[in-house]
C-alpha cells in the first residue's frame, strides 16, 4: 500500500508540556549519540496526542532526535501502525480481519463500518467523528472477532453489537471492553474446566478491562498527564517539577550513527572545521597542504561517497588531490575516519583510498 503524507496540514505541531517532558525522558534510555532509538516511542506519543502523525509533528520528532527529516517521515510511512491521515474525533476504530476473526464474522463488523461510519477506511465520517480500518491479528484470537477502539479491546463482538458501540461512543458513553458476550476474559463458553480455585477474589472485570473501567474512559487522547512521568532506568523521578533534567537531553549536535546522515551533518557541514589538535582521536594525520598545487584540485566528489559537503570538509582539512589520499596509511585512515566531522567513518566504509588510487592513476571508479 502506498503510504503518503495527507495532502491537508497543519501548520504546526507542539507536544504538550507533559508529553514534551515524558518524550526527552524516554530519549534518556539510550545512551548519548543513540537518541534516535527513541523515535518509535516519541512518534507513537505523537500519534496519541493528536490521533495521527502530521508532517509538522514528523518534523518535530525528528528535530527533538536530531535526524534529518527523511529518516523520521522512512519510519512514519513504513509502520502502518502510524496514522498519515487525520482520524475521527471520537474514535478510531480497528477490525481485525485476520483468520481466526475473519471466520467468526469480521467481514459483518467491517460492514457495520462501512454502513455507520464510512465506505472507505481511513475516511472520516461525515461529521469528522468516527473512522475504521481493518488490520491483521491483534493477538486476541480466542475472542475473535474483536476490533481495538482507542486503547482498548472489544471481543467477541457480533455486528450487533458493533453498532451499539459505535452509538454509545457517538453519544458520550464509554462502553465497557473485553469480551462482550459474557465472557470474563478468555475461557471456554461453558465456564471455566480448570483452575477454578483461583476463581475467587478476582475482581470484577479482567486485569484489562478492570484498568480501562477504573480510568474510565478507553478513547481519551494521552496529554501525558496519565502516568506518572517516571525514569525507572535512571533510578529514580524525573525530578522534583516532573520534568526531566535538563542535562538528560542528547547533546546537540551529536551525530545519530558511526555513517547516517543526521540534521546536524546537513548543517554542520556547511561551517565544517578541521579537526580540533585537542583532541585528535586515533590513528595519526596524513601530510596535509595548505591550498591546492598549481595544476588545481582534483574533483574529489568523483570518489563514490564523497558529495561537495565531504569535498569541502577534505579541502578545509588540506585534502585536496587523489594522490593525497591513494597514499594514506592505516593510521592515516583511521585518524581522517576519527576527525570528519559529521561523516566519522566514510573513508573505510566506501574505500576511499582503493578509489583514489585508481583516480590517481587515471581510471574510473
Ligand atoms: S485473528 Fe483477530 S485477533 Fe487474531
Amino acid at each position: 500500500m502506498l503510504r503518503r503524507l495527507h495532502p491537508d496540514q497543519p501548520d504546526t505541531f507542539a507536544f504538550t508540556s507533559d508529553n514534551q517532558a515524558w518524550a526527552e525522558g524516554q530519549m534518556t534510555k539510550y545512551p548519548e549519540g543513540r537518541q534516535a532509538s527513541a523515535i518509535i516511542p516519541l512518534l507513537w506519543r505523537a500519534q496519541e496526542q493528536e490521533g495521527w502523525l502530521s508532517r509538522p509533528a514528523i518534523e518535530h520528532v525528528a528535530a527533538m532526535l536530531g535526524l534529518s527529516y527523511i529518516r523520521a517521515l522512512e519510519v512514519a510511512t513504513f509502520y502502518f501502525m502510524f496514522q498519515l491521515q487525520p482520524v475521527g474525533a471520537i474514535a478510531h476504530i480497528q477490525v481485525c480481519g485476520t483468520t481466526s476473526c475473519m471466520i467468526c464474522g469480521a467481514e459483518d463488523l467491517v460492514a457495520v463500518c462501512k454502513d455507520k461510519i464510512a465506505p472507505n477506511a481511513h475516511e472520516l465520517s461525515a461529521d469528522g467523528n468516527f473512522s475504521w480500518e481493518e488490520v491483521e491479528c491483534l493477538g486476541s484470537c480466542s475472542n475473535a472477532p474483536m476490533a481495538q477502539i482507542g486503547k482498548d479491546y472489544y471481543e467477541d463482538l457480533t455486528a450487533e453489537r458493533m453498532g451499539e458501540i459505535i452509538d454509545e461512543l457517538a453519544a458520550g458513553k464509554v462502553p465497557v471492553p473485553g469480551p462482550q458476550n459474557g465472557r470474563y476474559a478468555a475461557e471456554p463458553l461453558k465456564g471455566l474446566t480448570s483452575l477454578k480455585q483461583h476463581d475467587s477474589g478476582k475482581t470484577q472485570y479482567n486485569a484489562s478491562v478492570q484498568l480501562a473501567v477504573d480510568i474510565g474512559d478507553t478513547v481519551k487522547r494521552i496529554d501525558g498527564t496519565e502516568v506518572p512521568l517516571l525514569m525507572p532506568w535512571q533510578g529514580k523521578p524525573a525530578n522534583a517539577s516532573g520534568k526531566p533534567a535538563k542535562d538528560a537531553r542528547p547533546a546537540e549536535g551529536a551525530p545519530t550513527d558511526r555513517t547516517g546522515v543526521t540534521e546536524q551533518q546537513a548543517t554542520e557541514t556547511s561551517k565544517a572545521k578541521p579537526p580540533s589538535k585537542a583532541d585528535p582521536g586515533p590513528g595519526e594525520k596524513p601530510q596535509a597542504l595548505s591550498a591546492a598545487r598549481d595544476s588545481g584540485a582534483d574533483d574529489l566528489k568523483k570518489i563514490k561517497g564523497v558529495g561537495p559537503k565531504l569535498e569541502k570538509l577534505l579541502n578545509t582539512m588540506g585534502f585536496y588531490h587523489f594522490d593525497q589520499i591513494a597514499a594514506w596509511t592505516e593510521k592515516e585512515v583511521a585518524w581522517v575516519d576519527e576527525n570528519l566531522e559529521g561523516f566519522k567513518g566514510r573513508v573505510t566504509r566506501d574505500n576511499w583510498v582503493a578509489q583514489a588510487r585508481s583516480l590517481a592513476e587515471g581510471a574510473s571508479t
